[in-house]
């Protein structure tokens, strides 16, 4: 699609088109138009997926595996996340950019949920939060958008309870289905401008995506949602080690930096760099 046929804001070869707003996703909906959503926590890759035009930036907890390299989510904090937070925004022009919560910054209430979302809001300058659970976090949410702070809600496989779930496991599955619906609408009726599905089956999210009015957005549920999202790291194949099945990978950019990294210790170690175009001259 070119930034002509975009119903909504272009990249930087349009710069007059307006920047992403919430409300856009509810158009990109109601017109069959698919919404790109990648995760980003610096102020590089967020200006580069900025001008490629992917709608969406979420500064993920995920963080807290790929920048902090903790084994799950759930140690990361709000105060680790701010400044990660703070410097995607510095590197967009366009895309919504959206502030993860991280566990235990809104399971006490609706209280905690709104003192939280505000920290982001205020201190970085973010356009929107996400928080983890559909009729659990109904509450949070409806506090938090009352508030006048767009949600996305995130349903499904939800990483900060892995351990409740007995690990990553596939949800929505058999019975599990009418707890994903019944998730799905408590975070429509909440508030939420948009929800993730992660890792659930495509037809019980192709279901969930026609009955919600807001759009549904996949990682890992399918091609039957109205948009897209992946963690960066694993989608550019800069992740080492397991990836998830549903990831595609779009480059091999561990691959290229292990061998840049390899020829400059060569190169520095043999004297072939620096070379005298490398250098200064009195
Ligand atoms: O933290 C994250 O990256 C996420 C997405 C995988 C939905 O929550």
């Amino acid at each position: 699609m070119t930034d002509e046929q975009r119903p909504y804001g272009g990249g930087d070869s349009n710069p007059a088109l307006k920047r992403v707003r919430t409300r856009h996703f509810q158009r990109a909906k109601q017109q069959g138009i698919k919404i790109t959503g990648l995760t980003s926590y610096d102020f590089l890759s967020a200006s580069i997926f900025d001008e490629a035009g992917i709608d969406f930036l979420l500064v993920g907890d995920s963080a807290g595996n790929t920048v902090f390299g903790y084994d799950t989510t759930i140690p990361v904090t709000v105060d680790e996340l701010i400044p990660l937070t703070a410097a995607v925004v510095r590197g967009v022009s366009r895309a919504l950019v959206i502030a993860d919560m991280p566990f235990g910054s809104y399971e006490n209430g609706p209280d905690e949920a709104l003192h939280t979302a505000t920290r982001f809001m205020k201190e970085t300058g973010c356009h929107a939060v996400k928080l983890e659970g559909g009729v659990r976090s109904a509450k949070q949410i409806k506090r938090v958008v009352r508030a006048g702070i767009p949600v996305m809600g995130h349903i499904g496989f939800t990483p900060q309870s892995e351990h409740g779930l007995g690990g990553h496991i596939i949800q929505g599955r058999g019975e599990g289905a009418q707890q994903l619906l019944d998730d799905a609408h408590a975070v429509e009726e909440a508030g939420a401008f948009a929800v993730v599905l992660e890792m659930v089956p495509s037809e019980i999210a192709g279901k969930v995506t026609a009955e919600l009015e807001i759009p549904t957005i996949s990682v890992g549920a399918g091609p039957n949602c109205d948009g897209q999202l992946l963690v960066w790291s694993d989608w550019a194949g800069f992740t080492r080690g397991r990836i998830p099945r549903f990831v595609k990978q779009y480059a091999q950019i561990g691959e290229t930096l292990l061998d840049a990294a390899v020829t400059f210790r060569e190169e520095v170690e043999s004297g072939v760099y620096p070379a005298p175009e490398h250098e200064y001259s009195e």
